[in-house]
């Protein structure tokens, strides 16, 4: 008897067949025993009856708590009312662990008795959909890059030095000297891109910032490719041809897993170049005439980045933010210096930023100074300041963060949902 995944049962209808899983959900009419299992791949209902099972089975079965794993076997059925559209009919069952009562139940929890459960969470329907689109997510960005001449280059966790500011550092102990878990692997992508070309690295990125919100992570994912021989253009063109590739791929090919969600796709099918570009200028003008209290030179807020995104149909760049609220290494605007070559994309429906990027200053002079206005110490940044000393061109990229993105996908809430084991302001368990 072949064990199969519950995803490939179409394969093997009229077979018998093993499926290794744990239940889910079962009742009993008395005579017949339904069983939905699942396995990781997907569910499948099981029905067994007490003829078939004999009643010692057909008992045990019938008591088995949720989450206990089983093996089950039977001949797979076609069944068009069936969920995943095939149904098993049981000839028996193999109990490999009976579970203790488990402490999610169908009714409605509180949030922190799921994040304090977020270990078991994950077994739900729900999280499993999510998990998928997640890793289609990242396969599919990856693949992007893999696929346009970018080379993958790994940055460092550790580093000496601040690249989004001092103010939301880790600080470790790294054997009697500071060392900063990184908030972001772009400095090392620019050395990289000077040897490469197009690179783009992935990983874990930390930022302990002390805000409560929907969108912040204090452990989040972020990809980030860095062009050298490129402008504010090419990152936003980039970009543009990056979403319209990965949004199209989880379509396609997590249609199930978004259906699962909820996920009115209508919206994501929008997703298409040209995204609309807009001025800093021209953003604020908008929120005022929109009736928001907002002044030039501030930061969007989670209502302004709402307020912006609402008013078009797909994602939106906002451009030239005002150079003093942006990192050190923004190349400013050469016609009006208070403003940056910097770009960030807003996107739909209200899910705020989820990439942020632009040129860097490609000019030794200005960047010495920068770091200078900025409070970074210089001898932190002397291998960085060596990329302007040898070889410097205009260069440029971005950074998208996984979580952010895959929230506006999946149209979660809250980003607490799009990774595993999230971390928090507040939370570091389990
Ligand atoms: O805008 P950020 O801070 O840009 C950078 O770190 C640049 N150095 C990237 C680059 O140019 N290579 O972060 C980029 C993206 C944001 O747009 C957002 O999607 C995500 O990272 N992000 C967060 N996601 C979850 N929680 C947080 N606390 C995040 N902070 C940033
Ligand atoms: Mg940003």
């Amino acid at each position: 008897m072949e064990t199969i995944r519950i995803e490939d049962a179409g394969r093997h209808v009229g077979a018998t067949v093993a499926v290794q899983g744990w239940l889910t959900h079962r009742r009993s009419s008395g005579k017949l025993l339904f069983l939905v299992v699942r396995d990781g791949s997907g569910s499948i209902q099981c029905v067994g009856s007490l003829a078939d099972l004999g009643e010692e089975s057909f008992k045990r079965l019938d008591a088995l708590p949720q989450e206990s794993a089983l093996v089950v076997h039977g001949v797979v059925r076609e069944d068009k009312r069936a969920p995943g559209g095939f149904e098993l009919t049981l000839q028996g069952a193999d109990i490999r662990h009976e579970a203790e009562p488990y402490p999610i139940s169908p009714k409605e929890h509180g949030v922190e008795f799921l994040m304090d459960h977020r270990h078991l969470w994950l077994r739900s329907s729900r999280q499993h959909a999510i998990l998928r689109v997640r890793a289609t997510l990242v396969r599919a960005l990856r693949e992007f890059f893999d696929s346009n001449g970018f080379t993958l280059v790994d940055a460092p966790i550790f580093t000496p030095s601040a690249c989004e500011g001092t103010t939301t550092l880790f600080e470790t102990d790294y054997f009697g000297e500071k060392a900063y878990l990184t908030q972001s692997g772009q400095l090392y992508m620019e050395a990289a891109a000077a040897a490469l070309g197009r690179v783009y690295c992935f990983g874990p990125t930390f930022r302990a910032e002390k805000s409560k919100t929907r969108r912040h992570l204090i452990e989040f994912w972020m990809l980030e490719p860095e062009m050298a021989y490129a402008t504010l253009d090419d990152v936003m063109a980039l970009e543009e041809r990056l979403l319209e590739s990965v949004v199209g791929r989880v379509l396609s090919e997590r249609a199930e897993e978004l259906k699962r969600l909820e996920r009115d796709t209508t919206k994501l099918a929008q997703v298409k170049a040209p995204f609309v570009r807009l001025h800093y200028d021209d953003a604020v003008k908008l929120l005022h005439d929109k009736g928001l209290a907002f002044e030039w030179g501030g930061d969007f807020g989670s209502p302004d980045e709402t307020a912006i995104a609402e008013s078009f149909d797909r994602p939106v760049f906002v451009h030239h933010f005002p150079t003093a609220i942006k990192a050190f290494y923004m190349e400013p605007d050469a016609a009006r210096p208070e403003t940056c070559l910097s770009v960030d994309c807003l996107a739909p429906e209200g899910y705020g930023e989820i990439t942020g990027g632009g040129q860097r200053t490609a000019s030794l002079a200005l960047l010495e100074q920068r770091l200078q206005e900025h409070g970074l110490p210089r001898a932190a940044f002397e291998w960085y300041l060596d990329l302007r000393k040898y070889g410097s061109v205009p260069h440029a990229g971005f950074g998208i963060g996984v979580e952010r993105t895959l929230a506006w996908i999946c149209g979660l809430e809250h980003v607490r949902e799009t990774i595993p084991f999230p971390r928090m302001l507040h939370r570091l368990t389990p």
